[in-house]
This record gives structure tokens, sequence and C-alpha cells, in this order.
């Protein structure tokens, strides 16, 4: 069984993306497993080029610093020609309704100027991701279930009109954490990309600002130290990350607690002994530029190798290359 999934360098990583995916991609690994930094996708919003390298390699760092083995990480853009090949035999397989139907597409270009295609046609290339390796599992937060959906069914009509070449994957998702949200604003997801990073906490920031940070997350004046995520939203998000931290349910975590300062002292300490070793490897990892470049090289080949069969048979059967 092999298990896929990604994170993409549009910001530095957040807890979101640790609690919600790349903890359990470390803790659930099997031999097969693939995950990866899906820089590629970060191009489809206005980006600095630089910065975008520095984001990749960090994050890639992030992924091995959480227990990830280095014989199962790659970087996407070292397969951007595979990858872009299976995108355009793909995209011939997806109507244009199914792609603007997508909840994301619509929420990211509500509010851009310029709507780049590729913003678009992402989840197509996420379909590619996911089918040129032959994954069974795709390990992702709510937000991603969606795009997974497409990938079935894009698997699936492929399958059934040119001959049967895709494992038609799945998507599986976190209990606790599936949706961390942003601590100013518990309306929103936390996400690395959000432009006030008030209520973000990013995994490699240092404890104090950790702390600073959950001190400030937004409650309410309820005053009721309960689980309610319709009436309390704030105060149910902190519950989730202290449950998510400590392996146990927000209702349980609710009742050893009785005022919200307390609460945010203790999911704090939580966040910050959950963060501390995986801060530490990942700044061991950058501190030796040499070995991650290798990680990187050796996953490349690794992965490339493993999806050739599947694009070859895939342009054949289309009547292709
Ligand atoms: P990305 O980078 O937005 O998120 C990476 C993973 O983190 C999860 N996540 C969250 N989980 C809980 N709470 C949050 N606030 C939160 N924010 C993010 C996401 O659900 C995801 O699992 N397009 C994808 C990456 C991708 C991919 C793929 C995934 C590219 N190709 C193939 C699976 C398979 C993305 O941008 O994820």
């Amino acid at each position: 069984m092999t298990r896929l999934s990604a994170i993409t360098p549009s910001g530095h990583a957040q807890l979101g993306n640790y609690l919600g995916a790349i903890r359990r991609w470390a803790g659930e690994g099997s031999p097969g497993d693939l995950y990866f930094v899906s820089d590629l996708h970060a191009m489809t919003v206005s980006y600095n080029p630089a910065k975008l390298r520095s984001l990749s390699r960090e994050t890639l760092a992030v992924l091995l610093a959480a227990g990830i083995a280095p014989d199962r990480v790659f970087v996407q853009s070292d397969l951007v020609r595979e990858l872009g090949a299976l995108s355009w035999v793909l995209e011939c397989a997806c109507s244009y309704g199914e792609a603007a139907r997508m909840t994301q597409f619509k929420q990211k270009a509500d509010g851009q100027g310029v709507v780049r295609l590729g913003l678009l046609t992402y989840p197509v290339l996420m379909a590619a991701d996911i089918l040129l390796q032959g994954a069974d599992e795709v390990p992702v937060g709510q937000d991603q279930t969606q795009h997974v959906e497409l990938a079935r069914s894009l698997a699936r009509r492929f399958n059934s009109t040119y001959g049967d070449v895709f494992v038609v994957p799945r998507a599986v998702m976190a209990g606790t954490a599936a949706r961390v949200m942003d601590l100013s604003d518990p309306t929103r997801k936390m996400s690395k990309s959000t432009q006030d990073s008030a209520g973000v906490v990013f995994v490699l920031d240092d404890p104090d600002l950790v702390r600073r940070k959950i001190s400030r997350a937004a409650t309410d004046s309820d005053n009721r130290l309960e689980y309610r995520p319709t009436f309390q939203p704030g105060l149910a998000n902190l519950l989730e990350i202290l449950a998510s931290c400590t392996g146990r349910s927000p209702i349980e975590v609710a009742e050893d607690h009785t005022t919200y300062g307390e609460l945010k002292e203790a999911v704090a300490e939580a966040v910050v002994a959950e963060l501390a070793p995986l801060r530490a490897q990942a700044l061991e990892y950058l501190d030796d530029p040499a070995g991650l470049d290798s990680i990187r090289a050796a996953g490349a080949e690794r992965a490339r190798e493993r999806g050739k069969h599947i694009l070859e048979a895939a342009l054949r059967m289309a009547g292709v290359g």
C-alpha cells in the first residue's frame, strides 16, 4: 500500500500543517510511502522565486525533522517533466466546470486582480502527483479532500475511457486537528500564506513567540469552559489543539481547566513541547546544505523511476508518446 501527500512551500509550515498532516505522515509511514514539497503549486499566485527556493528547502528540512525517513521524501519540481506531461493528459480528461467548481479555487481567485490559469488547473497537477506514483491513500486535512476526489474521478474516467492504468486513490483524514483555525480569527483556517501572522503559529517560531501568540488567541466573553465549536469557535480551537498535542479528546481536556488564562498556558506549553524537537532537528538539517541536497537528489531519482511506467502506459493508452 502506498500513501502519498505533500505540502506547498507558499509560506513557513504552520501548526495546522503539522498537527493535521505532517505528524501523521511521520507516524504512519510504511516503506512505500512518499511525502514531498509541492513547490510547483506555490507558483499559482504571485511569489518571489528566491523566497520560494529557500522555503522549499526549509519545508524539506521540516518533513525530515518530523521523522519522515529520508528515502520517502522528494521535491516536486525535480519531476517537473514527468508531472507536466501527465498533467496535460489529465487536463484533457477534466472538464472546465469540474476545475472551476473547486472551493479552494473560488476562494483564492476571489479578491485576486489577475487570476493565473495555473490556479484553476492546479488540482489537476495535484491529481498527476497522486496518480503518477500509484498512491492508494492520500492523508490530508479537510481542505484538500475535494482535490483528492477530483483525482479519483479523473483516474476512473481515464481508466474507463482508455484502459486501466491508474490506481484510484482515496483521501484519509485526521481525527482531531483536521482543521486548525487561526488564533486571531477562529472563523478562518490557520494558513501559512495569511498576511497577518499574529494568529498563525509557525512550526519554527521560537518558544517565546509561540507563547505570546497563544496568550493573545481570541476567545469570547462567555466564560464557559466547554467544548462547543459552534458557539465558542476560538475556545474550541484551543481545546482541539491541546487535545491533539496530548492525545486526548477536546471534551476531556476542557474538564481539566477552569479559566481561559490557565487553559491558554496549558495549550502554549503543550505546543512548545510538541514543536521543540522538530525545531531543533530542522535547524540541524538546514545547517548541513550538502546533506540536504544529497537527500533531495536521491529522492528525485527514486520518485522519477517509480513513476516512469505509469507515465509511459498513460501516454501509450492515450494514443501519444
Ligand atoms: P498545503 O500545503 O496547503 O497543506 C499541507 C497539509 O496540511 C493540511 N493543512 C491543515 N490541516 C489542519 N489544519 C489546518 N489549518 C491546515 N492547513 C493545512 C492540508 O490539508 C494538507 O494535508 N495542494 C496541497 C499539497 C499537495 C498534495 C499533493 C497533497 C500537492 N500535491 C498530492 C496530497 C497529494 C497543499 O497545498 O497543501
